[in-house]
């Protein structure tokens, strides 16, 4: 009998691109020019490029492609018309080994929803092309390892588009008779096509001059609306310190005469580093105290140095292909942390990016859709910008480093940046360049490429009084994930020290253990008292250390540990199995975490944004990662439990903490920050306590703030809470804020984090008020990616919170996949949930799964996710 079903519904068969597929491209093109007549409902695009044979075969040009339908093709300036179309792309036959092949289309901006390619946003014209984005705009093979170097020549509306900028450097400019201008450029530097930019618009700029380390002067320009021109001093001011600093730390010198940065509100991440032009979310430019909190600006800085820093882990040197992205994302973000922690609290930031991989990646590498920072396959490359590739991939780096110390490493860099400098290079040849610079073997350390999911350390130490000898007992194991169910031990560097427990001495210094078997003894002579064990220390590796230290070893730590990263970590795990505990018994002891807290909060010598850091609970979601069944109810309620236990005990100490933060006047300073921070985080113990004054003192906190971090963190306080003041400072908010975009995120994002009960009615009908829009990302993740997050709500018993996600994603999909398959992940967690929560999950994914017209993205992301 015929099967309808099937015939209605074929079965999707998604096209896998293997890693070892690659081969090298069988053209290149070493020149293209291209010429836009821009306009945002039409524009036409005509590409001349220089193409040559790579070697002696005799396949056809395959120019990549989206569909578009060619308005001509020329073949050494004669019109030709045996070209065919195939998945989109454009196939020439050339019998020739070198060619000019001419084609012109035309694309429509303003349509284009999607934001990858030639795209509208606030009125202006621009491009996002990483990954491939560029064959939207033209015929191209749009692979990172063909090289080009590019002319632009542009023509617009003078009064729409007054500015237009491309990459590299201006060349001529000039006007038409008809009201248009034209504007050249010309990028000397060979570039693959994912580095293409342009922006056509009505922009003002913030300009300055870096001088560089060998005295050329290049025009820096952070390209804005003209309203929010005083909002780009932060940006501009980080640029430059970025500059010296990868002058300074790295020996890298920028290269083009001119650097722009174009700020746009429609982005689909955070930014793009187009060679000398890159194009930025606004959210990582705009900043001021009114406006922004010393998150944004911290974050601010942190994009623009990692963007600039692509300029060589990235242009200069690019991916061969893209399974190698963490060649340059891994290694960036690493550059850029470096960065930040050379802006201020290095202890503090390191807790800052552990906290974010453990919230981000742990759990990527723990599921449906975990990959090694070096893929093997992918349907969709989008759905790989992922935590794994790049934060696991800085940790990747980060391990290297730690393993070759602070001058082999710098040796290996440069070994790196001199030998592929100008090519499309590899993971391999990155950690080969650090191998030959540094004499050291990384054959065994090369897993952490291939193999996914999070080692699990565990460690314990035997101490034997009589003859002063303690053994330590060190050994891994990875858990198996998606295609890989066998795992071989890998090269972890676990820094490690141990203390006295009655004295605090120390008595082994602080030593680099290399655990590459199974498992490991080291055993320590001399040792007259208990020794309290320190391991892990700085997060030296990216693992999960389980220990037998008891609760008071714990407390010991927190005290006394002289590794800030450390001394975080021990009261961490000390607050996790007081609420591990409670959240399985309904009930726990909180004395050790009230107690450890107090002494935290007593000691003088610590820097208050360090304390700040400390004091914190985990996260509803770093709690269920610890569990085998996540109970969200359950958890929420050890945590309040515990919250409130903490507020009310200490009281008298966050009233104080609290006064002593106070400040005259706004300054953004690492010390001004910390105080900032540590005021917020006592406001919310105070509120926790249930204190009668707390909500009175939040609204006056909001009222009184003369920056964005107070008000937004008192508002966060409120909004979680039942007051009357509550619902006047989201009114107060939203009217004050109605025309900034990125603060009202910040009204829709704090409303969809709230500890309420109700928070999915009040997210449910946000997500009809008249500021809400899919089509703008910033918006929708501040909406629906912050809500799908808070996991008490989402995780609801009914499954309305999966339900309500997965219709938002639905639709979002049809604008824009790359955005809404990033909103995926939530839903894959069924695994971790009870069996009615898992089946009503899975009835989400398999709705999305079966939606007509789904993405190719989507499908990727909730297939695996099934799977
Ligand atoms: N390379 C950009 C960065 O600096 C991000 C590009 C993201 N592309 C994407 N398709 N998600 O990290
Ligand atoms: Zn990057």
């Amino acid at each position: 009998m015929l099967d309808v079903q099937a015939i209605a519904h074929p079965p999707l068969s998604p096209h896998v691109i293997r890693r070892e597929d690659y081969t090298p491209p069988d053209w290149q093109v070493p020149e293209i020019a291209l010429d836009f007549a821009l306009d945002a409902a039409a524009t036409s695009v005509r590409a001349t490029l220089n193409v040559v044979r790579s070697s002696a075969h005799d396949r056809p040009l395959v120019l990549d492609g989206a569909g578009q339908t060619p308005l001509s093709v020329k073949v050494d300036g004669v019109a030709v018309n045996d070209w065919w179309l195939k998945d989109g792309g454009l196939v020439i036959p050339l019998r020739g080994s070198a060619h000019v092949i001419e084609t012109e289309v035309e694309i429509a901006p303003e349509r284009n929803t999607q934001l990858m390619g030639l795209y509208a946003s606030g009125g202006n014209l621009c491009t996002q092309c990483e990954a491939e984005g560029f064959r939207r705009i033209t015929f191209f093979p749009d692979r990172p390892d063909v090289l080009s170097v590019y002319k632009v020549h542009m023509v617009a509306d003078k009064a729409r588009y007054p500015v237009l900028l491309a990459n590299g450097d201006p060349i001529a400019q000039g006007d038409l008779p008809d009201g248009r201008h034209w504007a050249d450029w010309h990028d000397p530097f060979p570039k693959p096509s994912y580095l293409f930019a342009l922006v056509a618009g009505d922009l003002v700029a913030n300009r300055a001059t870096f001088t560089t380390m060998s005295g050329r002067d290049v025009a820096l320009g952070i390209w804005v609306r003209a309203a929010d021109l005083a909002k780009t001093e932060h940006a501009l001011a980080a640029l430059q310190t970025s500059m010296a600093w990868d002058e300074r730390v790295y020996g890298r010198e920028y290269d083009l005469d001119v650097f722009n940065i174009v700020a746009v509100d429609d982005f689909n991440f955070g930014a793009m580093e187009n060679k000398g032009l890159n194009i930025f979310n606004s959210r990582y430019i705009l900043a001021d105290a009114d406006t922004a909190t010393d998150y944004d600006f911290d974050a601010i800085a942190a994009v623009v140095a990692h963007e600039y820093f692509h300029n060589w882990s990235g242009n200069r040197i690019t991916c061969r292909d893209w399974f190698q992205l963490s060649l340059k994302e891994g290694f960036t973000v690493f550059r850029d942390q470096g960065f930040s922690a050379d802006q201020g609290s290095a202890a503090v930031k390191r807790i800052e990016d552990v906290r974010g991989l453990r919230a981000a990646q742990f759990p990527e590498d723990a599921g449906p859709l975990a990959h090694p920072i070096r893929p093997d396959e992918y349907q969709e490359i989008s759905n790989f910008y992922t935590a794994t590739i790049y934060n696991k991939g800085a940790e990747v780096i980060r391990m290297i480093a730690t393993i070759l110390g602070p001058q082999r490493f710098r040796a290996g860099t440069d070994l790196y940046f001199e030998r592929f400098d100008g090519t499309a290079a590899t993971c391999e040849d990155f950690v080969a360049s650090m191998e030959a610079a540094s004499g050291v073997d990384l054959s065994q350390f090369r897993l952490w490429y291939s193999q996914a999911g999070t080692p699990r350390v565990t460690a314990s130490v035997a101490h034997d009084a009589g003859s002063g000898r303690a053994t330590l007992t060190l050994s891994q194991r990875t858990p198996p994930t998606p295609g890989q169910l066998d795992k071989q031990p890998m090269v972890l560097p676990l820094k490690l020290k141990l203390f006295g427990a009655e004295t605090a001495q120390t008595l082994a210094a602080e030593q680099l253990v290399l655990l590459d078997q199974p498992s490991e003894q080291i055993v320590f002579e001399g040792i007259s008292e208990r020794p309290v064990l320190s391991i892990n220390r700085g997060f030296s590796a990216p693992v999960v250390v389980e220990t037998d230290r008891s609760a008071a070893d714990l407390a010991f730590l927190s005290a006394h540990d002289d590794d800030p990263f450390a001394r975080y970590e021990a009261m961490q795990q000390l607050m996790l199995d007081t609420l591990v505990e409670s959240a399985a018994n309904g009930t726990a002891d909180h004395r050790a975490v009230i107690a450890a807290i107090a002494g935290t909060l007593d000691d003088a010598a610590l820097d208050p944004a360090f304390v700040a850091e400390v004091v914190l609970l985990p996260s509803d979601a770093f709690i269920g990662d610890q569990m085998a069944r996540v109970d969200p109810e359950a958890i929420f309620r050890a945590r309040e439990a515990l919250r409130r236990d903490v507020g009310r005990s200490l009281d008298t100490r966050w009233r104080a903490a609290y006064d002593a933060a106070q400040a005259d006047s706004f300054e953004y300073s690492p010390a001004a920050k910390g105080l900032r921070r540590l005021k917020t985080v006592a406001l919310g113990y105070i509120a926790a306590s249930g204190a009668a004054d707390a909500a009175g003192l939040a609204f006056g906190q909001f009222e009184a703030a003369d920056n964005m971090t107070d008000r937004q963190g008192a508002l966060a306080t409120l909004v979680s809470g039942d007051s009357p003041e509550r619902i006047a400072a989201l009114d107060i908010f939203y009217n004050r804020y109605s025309d900034n975009a990125l603060v009202l995120d910040k009204w829709f994002q704090a409303q969809a984090l709230s500890a309420r009960d109700d928070t999915l009615e009040i997210v449910a009908e946000l997500s009809r008020h008249r500021d809400f829009t899919l089509a703008n990302p910033n918006r929708a993740r501040a909406l629906i990616g912050a809500f799908s997050v808070n996991q008490r709500a989402f995780n609801a018993a009914d499954g309305a919170g999966y339900r309500f996600v997965a219709d938002q994603l639905i639709a979002l999909d049809r604008l824009n996949p790359q955005t809404a398959a990033k909103m995926i992940p939530p839903l894959g967690r069924w695994r971790r949930f009870d069996a009615a929560r898992a089946a009503l999950m899975r009835g989400e994914l398999e709705r999305i799964v079966a939606t007509p017209g789904l993405s190719k993205d989507m499908f990727e992301q909730a297939s695996k996710s099934l799977a």
